[in-house]
């Protein structure tokens, strides 16, 4: 494919931009996806929102706003244009739709899933409610928007320790990642009862690479996600979302850094900090990666692929959703 000296110069500031993540001989093969992007996206009225586990073409080039799934649940809310296109996986897209439902919201790959949010269903959610009469039950917002009908309220990596103490109970259920309930358990003296879904890219890790990394590497800094298992949380020096885990580097500045997490994550940072050195071990999720500016170009194109939830179900999930923002 051939790409034209005026895109190539219209993307050259671009380009500076991640020029230490992404090889020169690459940028030709982006270009003119990112340029016809930025054009549709002004033609449409149409904004980008990107997790930040996009890559870096994605995240530094053509998103609006980036952040984890609470900032991008949140933003969702106040987006002004008319069409948000979700460059990250269903459950986002969904949430954005409860949230903003007279917006057009478009996600690229509607095959875009997430282990966790495969792992349990609103019929589920209703056979736990039975089992346990009067025990809050509290989705992560790696679920369907029919399991966020079901429950009381929703909880992100970023916020899970503050949604469980909010609740005043002694006891709730946290579904539906194990590791995430376990890691939050540890931290509060509300009992915590779990589901066994897990995050098929955070459950790789292990405490023994920890131990690894830290032989290999010297004066590593470890940050892990709270999907990871509990002993590599424990052995890490420092847990939270991936929004909390750039606002650790950012605030501390490690010379030598590993982020326990998907791979693209590290990319995106270190393109703000060239002078850390990013230890890159990590697992790629597939289902984010399915997500690319051919198919952001194709959804701005063609009004694809457009987000639906149905309205008895989007308005009992709001609440849910709701909620968490509220605290
Ligand atoms: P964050 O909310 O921390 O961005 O995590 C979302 C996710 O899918 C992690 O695997
Ligand atoms: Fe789901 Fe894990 Fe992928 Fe996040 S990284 S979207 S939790 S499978």
């Amino acid at each position: 494919m051939t790409v034209s000296t005026e895109v190539l110069a219209r993307t050259a500031p671009l380009y500076e931009r991640v020029r230490s993540v992404i090889p020169a001989i690459e940028w030709p093969a982006f270009a003119d996806d990112i340029d016809a992007i930025l054009r549709l996206k002004r033609e449409r009225d149409a904004v980008i929102l990107a997790h930040n586990y996009q890559t870096p073409e994605i995240f530094h080039c053509v998103a609006d706003f980036v952040g984890d799934s609470l900032a991008l649940a949140r933003h969702a809310r106040s987006v002004q244009a008319g069409t948000i296109v979700l460059a990250g996986v269903v459950f986002m897209a969904e949430t954005a739709k409860i949230l903003a439902p007279e917006k057009t919201v478009l996600i690229p790959d509607v095959q875009a899933g997430c282990s966790l949010a495969e792992s349990i269903t609103a019929a589920d959610v209703r056979l736990l409610r039975q089992s346990h009469p009067g025990v809050p039950i509290i989705a992560y917002v790696n679920t369907s928007a029919a399991v966020k009908a079901e429950v009381d309220i929703c909880c992100t990596s970023g916020n899970a320790k503050s949604v469980v103490e909010s609740l005043g109970a002694p006891r709730v259920i946290m579904l539906p990642d194990e590791y995430l309930a376990r890691n939050v358990a540890a931290e509060t003296n509300v009992e915590v009862l779990s589901w066994a879904g897990h995050c098929e890219v955070h459950e790789l890790f292990t405490a023994a690479e920890v131990r690894q990394l830290r032989e290999d590497y010297p004066g590593v800094v470890v940050l892990a996600h709270p999907e990871c298992p509990p002993d590599v949380v424990a052995a890490a020096d420092f847990t939270g979302s991936t929004a909390a885990m750039s606002g650790y580097v950012e605030m501390h500045s490690p010379p030598r850094v590993v982020l326990l997490t998907e791979c693209s994550m590290s990319d995106n940072v270190a393109v703000e900090h060239p002078s850390i050195d990013f230890i890159r071990p990590c697992n790629l999720c597939p289902h984010m990666k399915r997500i690319t500016l051919s198919n952001i170009r194709a959804a701005l194109e063609r009004n694809q692929h457009i987000v639906e939830v149905e309205t008895s179900v989007a308005e009992r999930a709001r609440l849910a959703v709701e909620r968490m923002l509220a605290l």
